[in-house]
């Protein structure tokens, strides 16, 4: 039985209206946060409510996003944000870059998703992109609409290319929440709930040592299980901006090639530029056998997912069933012309040197100020613009959080917990916008310091 058609058909229209005539006064604009936290509370997670308010309630009224351009967002109520958390990665080119956006309506006035049936052009001419920027031989690639779509992809390609089974991964690694790529992420607190997951076996070693990787290769070789391919972030994201040794990646590939395995490189957070290089693994020269990508690959525009690889590993999604990896919405036509906008934006910004030019001013700075408060600071880590903050536990990052959300700058937390606070904002922010942040940083801090 349907509860209330009736009810959700003028509910649907009030909000068409709203999307449509956006402006607002602030009379409304309570209504709208009433009513927002009310549908989240009652429909969509309660818990994820209770959990975010205590960091973002500001003053009276909880804040309720609404606009946003370059590295500012403003609330319904027309209050400013500097945006450190930039979408957890996704949105390197800022808040509704306009070449992307241009280039999204051009193609939705002319068709937004293919028939599926045909060849639809802009799902090819990304596919080139990526075959362009990627590193190494990477030359063929598949799009979907997430980074968990991507990691799954690469591991159903890792697979049926090498007809084994086994994947080795890091601790704390962080690669997505459906089952195949949950069962690589290294929180149990996140697998753990969720059962029996990914049939195989999978193997998790510390992050950063290439020793551990080899020697888990060898035991495995020992004892006849088939690892198909070691999966990594080149910079560990969720786990805090966590830079290897610079030997890491370099080793992981002389391992991964001397025991005949695949290296897949998740640059779902780092690619495109965030960490001072278009991607991460250029740091280290290395060209992985698998890369996926994601979040900033649609300009902070639509959801757009990539996993690549080279014409021998894609052979095996080409025949003898090229049908055997297919998503109805994946790579549509707005998916790839935000894509090909996005790609364009990076490459004609440099936005990798962008990112690591304000990298290099900004992370002096936040160690000046870890030196200046050690009772807070635990260390600063980071490369380009994926800068993790450590504090010396958890409530005090929680404080500098809040205290940096009461100051209008969102951050953006880490896995599960407080103890790290990542700031990773669009790459297109002012430096007059980074000095503004590192004020109200100090100020936070000397807040927090005069409480303790
Ligand atoms: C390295 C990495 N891989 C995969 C994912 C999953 O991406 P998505 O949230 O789009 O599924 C994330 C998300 O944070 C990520 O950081």
């Amino acid at each position: 039985m349907h509860k209330s058609l009736d009810q959700a058909l003028s509910y649907s229209n009030r909000w068409l209206d709203l999307i449509k005539n956006p402006v607002v006064n602030e009379e409304q604009g309570k209504q709208i946060i009433e009513e927002s936290t009310s549908n989240f509370a009652e429909h969509f997670n309660r818990g994820w409510l209770d959990y975010r308010k205590s960091v973002t309630e500001a003053g009276d009224w909880a804040a309720t996003e609404w606009t946003g351009a370059g590295a500012v967002f403003r609330d319904v109520l027309g209050r400013e944000y500097i945006d450190c958390l930039g979408g957890y990665g996704m949105m390197d080119l800022g808040w509704g870059h306009p070449d992307v956006i241009a280039a999204v309506k051009a193609q939705l006035g002319r068709t937004p998703m293919p028939s599926q049936e045909l060849i639809d052009p802009l799902r090819g001419v990304l596919a080139r992109l990526m075959a362009e920027i990627t590193p190494g031989d990477i030359k063929y690639s598949f799009f979907c609409a997430s980074g968990t779509e991507a990691i799954e992809g690469a591991l159903k390609l890792a697979k049926m290319y090498t007809r084994r089974s086994g994947f080795i991964v890091a601790v704390k690694a962080f690669h997505g929440k459906t089952m195949g790529s949950l069962s690589m992420i290294g929180k149990a607190d996140f697998r753990q709930p969720a059962g029996l997951l990914y049939g195989g076996p999978v193997y998790h070693v510390p992050y950063g040592d290439a020793g551990a990787v080899e020697k888990q290769l060898d035991i495995c070789q020992k004892v006849g299980v088939d690892i198909a391919a070691v999966l990594m972030e080149p910079i560990q994201g969720e786990a805090g901006a966590i830079v290897p040794p610079d030997d890491f990646w370099p080793r992981l590939r002389e391992v991964t090639r001397a025991y005949g395995v695949l290296l897949i490189a998740d640059e779902v957070q780092t690619g495109l530029g965030r960490t001072g290089k278009l991607w991460a693994v250029d740091h280290w020269n290395v060209a992985p056998d698998i890369l996926t990508v994601a979040k900033s690959l649609g300009g902070g525009v639509m959801p757009v997912g990539a996993f690549c690889s080279t014409e021998e590993i894609w052979q095996v999604m080409m025949y003898p069933n090229p049908f055997i990896h297919t998503s109805t919405t994946g790579g549509g036509g707005l998916a790839c012309s935000a894509a090909i906008a996005a790609i364009n934006v990076t490459l004609r910004d440099r936005l990798w040197e962008v990112a690591a030019a304000k990298g290099a001013y900004l992370i002096p700075k936040l160690n000046a100020l870890a030196a200046q408060y050690p009772q807070i600071y635990h260390g600063v880590t980071g490369k380009g613009l994926l800068i993790g903050q450590h504090f010396n536990d958890a409530k005090i990052g929680y404080k500098v959080a809040a205290g940096l959300f009461k100051r209008g700058v969102l951050v953006a937390g880490t896995l599960t917990s407080a103890h790290t606070i990542r700031i990773e904002p669009p790459l297109v922010i002012t430096y007059e916008q980074i000095d503004a942040v590192l004020d109200r940083l100090a100020d936070t801090l000397a807040e927090i310091k005069r409480g303790m």
